[in-house]
């Protein structure tokens, strides 16, 4: 699917992200917490959907999210007033961010890389905006490490990717590794369908 198509899909489904924005809370709130609440400084949000992460950073961090739906930005808009939060939500291709390197000292992104296109491409611009001693940390769904989820994954992954764009049996870790990012750290959870990543911005030998 292109950027245009998944930006149809999420029009789409919009009003029901936001609706059910306490489900995805309860799922996913704790992994959130542990991946998000350490981060520093000037802080971007890529794919920040509805700004679902923003509750997890520290008081202390400016944030500044992007995403390529209008409204779930319009909502990521909301969430930081509601949370009295300094902060920015800006319309913007992961792929192409239109920033300057080194810009940021944390970039996050949550539940995005099974969604880009060209997921390779944004994570390279993740790297390229964060500073070189900075952080970037990811929360990622896959391919659970359990049989019999993987095959239930499988055999709805044409299906989920028609509708929302969305590859739900991608490999987080080979996706990073891939773009070329050095990985400090790593977690699963949920029958490894959760990924939790750390990356160092600065790029493995093999991809500079
Ligand atoms: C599954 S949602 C995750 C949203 C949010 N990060 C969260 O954890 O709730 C995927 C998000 O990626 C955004 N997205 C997809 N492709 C994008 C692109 N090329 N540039 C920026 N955002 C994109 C979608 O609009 C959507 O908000």
């Amino acid at each position: 699917m292109t950027v245009e198509d998944i930006q149809d899909a999420y029009a789409r489904y919009a009003r029901w992200i936001d609706r059910l924005g306490w489900v995805n809370r309860l799922l996913t709130g704790r992994y959130r917490r542990r991946q998000f609440s350490h981060a520093e400084g000037r802080v971007l949000d890529v794919a920040c959907g509805t700004g679902e992460n923003f509750r997890y950073l520290p008081e202390s961090t400016e944030i500044v999210g992007v995403d390529i739906s209008e409204p779930l930005l319009e909502r990521a808009g909301s969430e930081l007033e509601t949370l009295e939060r300094e902060g920015t939500v800006t319309r913007m291709d992961a792929q192409d961010l239109e920033f300057e390197d080194d810009g940021f000292d944390t970039v996050i992104s949550s539940f995005s890389t099974c969604t880009f296109p060209d997921p390779d491409a944004a994570l390279r611009e993740m790297a390229r905006v964060c500073r070189p001693d900075g952080q970037i940390l990811l929360l990622e769904h896959g391919r659970s490490d359990n049989g019999l989820v993987a095959r239930y994954q499988e055999w709805r992954a044409d299906a989920h990717y028609e509708t929302s764009g969305c590859r739900v049996t991608q490999e987080p870790l080979s996706v990073v590794r891939r773009a070329g990012l050095s990985v400090d750290e790593a977690e699963t959870a949920q029958l490894g369908r959760i990924t939790r990543i750390v990356c160092d911005p600065v790029p493995t030998e093999d991809a500079r």
